[in-house]
């Protein structure tokens, strides 16, 4: 029997951001031009991530997905892949990336055991990368994705849609999935911490990207058994899939089993909340497997979160939090949660 929170929810898939840096600046996420960094000390190791991954596996996570920041900026990832890779309990091994540094790397995150691969890929134009992101490497993120696909990798793209930037590219993106079979997600954009300039009107909802989608390719037909997953996946007359995660104005906060643990070691239920759990201090300070698994058993069983539902029922949305609320606890950035 899997762990059930105080809703019914089980505990059932775990985000590890391995570090809070990044080598990009999107705008929805890192926009700013400084920002305070988890201390290097508070850093988990490999050994330490992986010692949290086994314990929540041991009360029924099955899914581990790897995020940052930009997981690849931390050495030798594939290491802590093939530490996670000898725990049977664990059967789904992720990663998301924004694809830069992952055509170096990804024979070694194979042969390490990683499942699969998600490219976040916001626009095909390289200059409005560079406007967008302040990044000029938008070859390497497309040379990231052909090499994961070459070795043979199932790979998943995401698009944050947001009005005035990239809401013209939405069939161009799904045009260069479909042709290499790659089920590309649209993300709405969400008012989570980071995301300092985050305005309602600059949401594209659901609703009207099915609408293009369905102008440009056909009948879209929507598929069943989406589980705890944040994406809603839907079908074109040729077959290929692609998805929406609609977390902005359709939160999926009912089936949530998912949690994440910051690089630093903090537990967070809910990608909205104000606070988690230190774990580090009681890992550090030689708590047992039992310990930890009695501590994370008890919080689980009490969690209520609804954190995106909350958020919809706000009559006057804005962004989560301001500079200075992020500079107060730099866990609350996106870029420390890992999404
Ligand atoms: P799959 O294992 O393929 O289902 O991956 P995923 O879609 O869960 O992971 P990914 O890192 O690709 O995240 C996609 C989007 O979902 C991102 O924009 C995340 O911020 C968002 N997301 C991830 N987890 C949560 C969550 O717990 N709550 C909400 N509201 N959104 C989330
Ligand atoms: N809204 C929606 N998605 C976001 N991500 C980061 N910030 C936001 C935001 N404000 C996405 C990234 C990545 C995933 C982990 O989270 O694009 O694909
Ligand atoms: Fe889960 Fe919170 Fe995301 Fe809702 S907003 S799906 S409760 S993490």
């Amino acid at each position: 029997m899997s762990l059930l929170d105080a809703l019914g929810r089980p505990l059932g898939s775990l985000r590890l951001s391995v570090t809070d840096r990044c080598n990009m600046r999107c705008g929805y996420c890192m926009p700013n031009d400084h920002y305070v960094w988890l201390p290097r000390a508070s850093i988990l190791t490999f050994e330490e991530l992986d010692r949290l991954a086994g314990v929540f596996a041991g009360l029924g996570a099955r899914k581990v997905r790897l995020t940052g920041g930009e997981p690849l900026l931390r050495q030798h990832l594939d290491r802590l892949v093939a530490l996670l890779s000898a725990r049977p309990e664990i059967q789904d091994i992720a990663l998301t990336t924004n694809g830069i540094l992952l055509a170096e790397q990804v024979g070694a995150l194979a042969a390490a055991g990683l499942g699969r691969i998600t490219v976040s890929l916001d626009t095909l134009d390289p200059a409005r990368l560079k406007l967008f992101a302040r990044s000029d490497r938008h070859s390497a993120i497309l040379e990231g994705i052909a090499a994961a696909v070459e070795a043979g990798f199932s790979v998943k793209l995401n698009t944050v849609v947001i009005r005035g930037y990239n809401d013209d590219e939405v069939v161009p993106l799904l045009s260069y999935a479909r042709e290499r079979g790659l089920e590309l997600r649209f993300i709405e954009y969400m008012d989570v911490g980071g995301a300092t300039g985050w305005r309602e009107g600059a949401v594209v909802p659901r609703e009207e990207i099915l609408r293009v989608v369905a102008e440009a390719f056909g009948p879209v037909v929507a598929l069943d058994g989406r589980g705890g997953a944040p994406a809603e996946q839907f079908r074109l007359e040729d077959g290929s899939v692609f998805g929406i995660i609609a977390s902005t104005t359709a939160p999926f906060c009912g089936k949530c089993d998912r949690s994440r643990i910051t690089a630093d070691g903090t537990w967070f239920r809910c990608l909205y909340a104000d606070d988690g759990l230190d774990l580090r201090t009681p890992l550090r300070d030689g708590a047992t497997d039992g310990d930890l698994r009695l501590l994370i058993t008890g919080v689980w069983q009490a969690r209520m979160d609804r954190g995106a539902e909350n958020r919809l029922a706000e009559p006057r949305r804005g962004a989560l939090y301001a500079l200075d609320g992020l500079r107060a606890d730099p866990r609350r950035e996106m870029h420390t949660r890992g999404g």
